[in-house]
């Protein structure tokens, strides 16, 4: 399978109505087709479909399936095609077993091979069919449920998490490497691969430690470790408001969250001042320093680089977290490794911690779940504070982690910043590039149906040109290219003619005249210029004002009209700007 969100509920209410909501509150984590199956009188009934939750749960009226327990999933897609067959949940040859699983079975084609020889027929083409029938199999053997999951846990390669019910009416789960957790709410029980499955109806959790077996029966809940030994684990209050999740007054999650950035922003600058001593203390002991993420979060990781040689003079080395393995040579226990992860789930940054805590590194990070995977193997971490972030593409939580890279810095440097005195200006300045929504909104009328878009920023601003890209990329589906505008003379430039869209980068600080000359190269060959920039310029045919600012806190905020202009774009193109096409929130696989 692969980043999917996984449910269960064992209580005194129907399970089908909250099993819906609970997976419309995951769906972020995967969209391609839904799932459910309860139990009644011992008899386990599922359906499933191709579709995003609402759609499938009115076609198949999921909401009225019987019984007080079931499971339920929202895919996305990796071993076989998006089908109704390939939904889950799947069950075993005798129908008396239903799993549902986030991960991929890395063996699945030596373990089907094997139970296909035992007598198995399996349904589908995924590898997660193979954990219901693994399952069956052991249960048929030991007919002990807490060692059947035990062998089917020993049998698995690769990351996941499971949720399955058996036909007398226990659920039941382990994982391994794949979040899951159980929600405490009164008269029931949760398991989820989010606290958003839960939140609704309690804050009280218990994070499952790697290959932790939890076993629901009547109204007993009971843990075991990989063995099979009885262990309790604690439970946790979850730092999140009730209604963080909600869209309230806007149209879509990822405008709701652009618009929290004038708040957000400034809660990332607001660090316990304990985690953030020991976190600047543990990089100045450090004889190297790596900072890793994927996506948005490795964007930042760039800037990061900049503003950590610009103003602390350390020198650190930016890493994309799928490519950390070229740099392990050089890991040692004088190394640091800094992550920085939305989710702290995604597969690719928390491999690379592993590695590098292996060479002996100490593993600093940045992350907006401090319950999350890899806030829990770090030695230390300063979190976001920017609350849920539902729409796929990051966007409040890019200029929170980058608030806290300012705040990190501004205390390696003795206040160098004065961070916490640019408070206000901070704000104002958010405020004001969010009232340039209307003109973003025409902008987006001019480049609904351009091919390619080129972003040019040098120095700070190249991370931003790459992050604009990135938004347009994936709510657009649009061509978007970051470019270091620099570099465009060295090849890119040969791609602009009159057709051609370009949007400049370029508030006034020391590359500023660079770059306008740079513009100036694109505008002889017949582009069209979008200037984003204090200062206006003839060679802009389109000009998006930025404040005057601090100019080594532009990049905080010049990201906003780009996102603003991706999300109208997405708009304009008919594109869902919170569920983009063949894309998942956080990426649990590598
Ligand atoms: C960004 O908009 C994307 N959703 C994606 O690139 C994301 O940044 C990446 O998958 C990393 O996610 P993380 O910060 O949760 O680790």
């Amino acid at each position: 399978m692969a980043v999917c969100s996984i449910i269960g509920y064992k209580g005194n209410s129907y399970a089908a109505p909250l099993l819906v909501e609970s997976l419309k509150k995951m769906e972020y984590r995967g969209y391609d087709s839904v799932g459910i199956a309860t139990i009644e009188n011992g008899n386990i009934l599922v359906k499933k479909g191709v579709g995003k939750v609402a759609q499938v749960s009115k076609t198949l009226d999921l909401q009225n399936m019987p019984g007080q327990i079931g499971i339920g999933h929202t895919r996305w897609a990796t071993h076989g095609g998006i089908t109704d067959t390939n939904a889950h949940p799947h069950e075993g040859c005798s129908s008396e077993i239903a799993v549902v699983h986030n991960g991929i079975v890395e063996n699945y084609k030596e373990l089907k091979k094997d139970l296909i020889a035992s007598g198995h027929s399996f349904k589908s083409e995924t590898d997660s069919e193979v954990i219901a029938h693994l399952l069956e199999e052991e249960y048929s053997q030991l007919h002990d449920k807490v060692q059947a999951i035990v062998q089917v846990c020993n049998k698995l390669d690769g990351a996941y998490a499971f949720v399955a019910v058996f036909g007398d009416s226990t659920i039941c789960g382990s994982r391994y490497d794949e979040p899951l957790i159980i929600g405490l709410p009164d008269n029931g029980y949760f398991i989820s691969s989010d606290v958003l499955g839960f939140l609704q109806y309690t804050d009280k959790a218990i994070f499952l430690d790697n290959k932790d077996i939890v076993v629901i029966t009547g109204e007993n809940l009971s843990l075991y470790d990989s063995s099979g030994k009885a262990v309790s684990r604690s439970i946790t209050q979850v730092a999140w408001e009730l209604g963080a999740a909600d869209k309230g007054i806007y149209a879509h999650h990822t405008l709701k969250e652009i618009h929290e950035q004038k708040k957000t922003v400034l809660k990332g600058m607001i660090q316990n001042e304990e985690d953030l001593t020991r976190f600047c203390d543990i990089l100045l002991n450090a004889k190297s320093i790596y900072i890793t993420g994927s996506g948005t979060s490795y964007h930042c990781a760039l800037l990061a680089k900049h503003i950590f040689a610009k103003l602390a003079k350390v020198r650190v080395e930016p890493v994309i977290s799928s490519e950390f393995q070229y740099v392990l040579d050089f890991i040692d226990k004088d190394s640091v490794i800094l992550a920085i992860s939305q989710s702290g789930e995604t597969a690719d940054v928390l491999n690379s911690v592993k590695h590098a805590k292996e060479l002996g590194a100490k593993i600093l990070s940045i992350v907006n779940i401090s319950t999350s995977s890899l806030a829990r193997i770090s030695d230390s971490f300063l979190t976001v504070n920017c609350g849920p972030e539902i729409g796929v593409a990051a966007t409040k939580s890019f200029t929170g982690q980058l608030a806290v890279f300012y705040t990190v810095i501004d205390k390696l440097c003795n206040s160098a910043i004065g961070i916490n005195s640019k408070r206000q200006a901070i704000e104002s300045a958010i405020e004001l590039l969010l009232s340039t929504e209307e003109q973003t909104i025409r902008i987006a009328d001019l480049l609904k149906d351009i091919r390619d878009i080129y972003i040019l920023g040098k120095s700070l601003h190249f991370p931003i040109a790459l992050e604009g890209a990135l938004k347009i990329k994936e709510l657009t589906y649009i061509h978007a290219e970051g470019i270091a505008a620099g570099e465009i003379k060295h090849g890119p430039l040969a791609l602009i003619d009159n057709n051609s869209i370009v949007i400049v980068i370029n508030p006034r600080d020391n590359t500023y005249d660079d770059v306008l000359s740079n513009a100036h190269e694109i505008k002889s060959r017949g582009a069209t210029l979008i200037g984003i920039s204090n200062q206006s310029e003839e060679v802009y045919d389109h000009f998006i004002k930025l404040p005057n600012f601090d100019s080594i806190l532009y990049p905080l905020v010049e990201i906003i009209p780009l996102q603003l202009l991706a999300y109208h774009l997405a708009l304009k193109k008919n594109a869902d700007p919170d569920y983009p096409r063949n894309l998942a929130k956080s990426v649990t696989v590598k």
